[in-house]
Formats: structure tokens, C-alpha cells, sequence
């Protein structure tokens, strides 16, 4: 199976019991409404607010990183490969939309940006710079290995929030519109970076070489950005 069709696997074992799938909560009549206990609010948890304040943080340093990659490897991918223009574009500009998304929640919810914001800046340039030199394989193994890891850890985040809100909606209280909102823009940027990886596979990220290390080497230092970025 291909690792884009089990991160697919895995989006849809993530959303099958979503408790919003459609309006089927929203009450038909206004009898059935007033039958219906209001739903109470109350404010999140200690270990709610951690852990979305940490899910901000990572994603926004992700997304800044996203960005660098591609801005880095650009230029030299499409020197010599020009009709990858397009894709790299679009894929930027996929990136940027998703940076830009977490900078204001980040800025909203008062989320403290992670302290390796430079480290990561640097780190992820050079990544990008040092694949597009290798080769436009190696640059699309690249995104292959970052949406790998990527695409898991945001599907990771949407479970996460789908079992928050079946817990809330267990004890009758009301999902916000902010986390009804962020379960829904999670999975959409999660099913846009799977679509880079789609995209990375079909551009022959598998030829690059040596494409088992090169791809292991970079899920690790994400798996580690991912970690620390969490936590500092
Ligand atoms: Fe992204
Ligand atoms: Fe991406």
C-alpha cells in the first residue's frame, strides 16, 4: 500500500466518527427545538487549552518552514526543470494560505509563537536549498517525506478534537465556533498537504537517490521539529 493511500487510510478512519458530519444536529422544527435541553457551555480544560495551544504552535512553525522549503527550492528546480513552475507555485502559494491561517489564529488565541522560530527558519532553508541541488527527485522527496509526517500529524490533531468534542457533546455541552472551526481548517489544510505528497510521488520522489535515506533522515528531523516545536 502507498503511503499516500494509507495517510488516506488513516484521514478516513480519523473522520469516521465525527459528530458534525452534516446538519443532522440542527433541530427541523421549533418544537423539537424547545424539546431539546439547551446545551450548556463551559470553558475548555486546563489540558484543552495546552493542548490547543501547542497544536497552534507547531502548525504555525510547520507552515513558516513549508514556506522556506519551497522558497528555497524553486528557483533551482525550475532552472533547470521549467515546467514544474506551476507546481511549485501552487503548492508555495497552498503553503503561504495555510502560514497566514495559523498566524492569525495564533495571534487570536494569544498562542506564544515556539522559541526555535529561527532555528527552524534556517534549518528549513537549507533543506530546501540542499534537496533542489540534488536534483528535482530528491526535491520531491522531499515534500513526499514532510507531507508523510505532515498529513499524520494534523490527521493525528483532528482525532484529537473529534474525541474532545464527543466527550462535550456527551455531557450536553456546546461545541464553540472556534473549535467547530478549527476541526474543519485542520482537515482541510491536512488534505492539502496530502495532495502535495500526491503530487511529489507522481513528479518521481521515489527515483530520488538514495531515496530510503534521504526520505527516513528528513521524517526524522520532522518527527523531531514536530516534537520540540510542541513543547519549546
Ligand atoms: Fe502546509
Ligand atoms: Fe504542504
Amino acid at each position: 500500500m502507498s503511503t499516500s493511500r494509507t495517510l488516506n487510510n488513516a484521514k478516513n478512519n480519523g473522520v469516521h466518527n465525527d459528530p458534525y458530519p452534516n446538519s443532522s444536529h440542527i433541530p427541523r422544527s421549533a418544537s423539537e427545538a424547545l424539546s431539546r435541553p439547551a446545551p450548556r457551555s463551559k470553558p475548555l480544560t486546563q489540558a484543552q487549552r495546552d493542548f490547543l495551544a501547542s497544536a497552534l504552535r507547531v502548525n504555525q512553525a510547520g507552515e513558516l518552514a513549508a514556506t522556506l522549503i519551497y522558497t528555497a527550492q524553486t528557483p533551482v528546480v525550475v532552472a533547470s526543470h521549467p515546467h514544474l513552475r506551476p507546481l511549485m507555485k501552487h503548492m508555495y502559494d497552498q503553503e503561504a494560505g495555510h502560514f497566514s491561517t495559523f498566524n492569525s489564529l495564533i495571534a487570536k488565541h494569544r498562542v506564544r509563537p515556539t522559541a526555535m522560530y529561527p532555528v527552524w527558519t534556517i534549518a528549513a532553508s537549507a533543506l530546501g536549498w540542499g534537496t533542489a541541488i540534488m536534483g528535482r527527485e530528491a526535491a520531491m522527496a522531499c515534500t513526499e517525506a514532510v507531507e508523510t509526517e505532515i498529513g499524520t500529524h494534523y490527521n493525528d490533531q483532528v482525532k484529537w478534537l473529534l474525541g474532545m468534542a464527543e466527550q462535550m457533546e456527551a455531557s450536553g455541552e456546546q461545541l464553540g465556533d472556534d473549535i467547530k472551526g478549527l476541526i474543519s481548517t485542520i482537515r482541510r489544510i491536512r488534505d492539502e498537504e496530502l495532495e502535495h505528497l500526491d503530487h511529489a510521488v507522481e513528479n518521481d520522489a521515489k527515483k530520488a537517490v538514495p531515496h530510503e535515506l534521504l526520505t527516513s533522515f528528513i521524517r526524522a528531523g520532522c518527527r523531531g521539529a514536530i516534537w520540540v516545536s510542541e513543547r519549546v
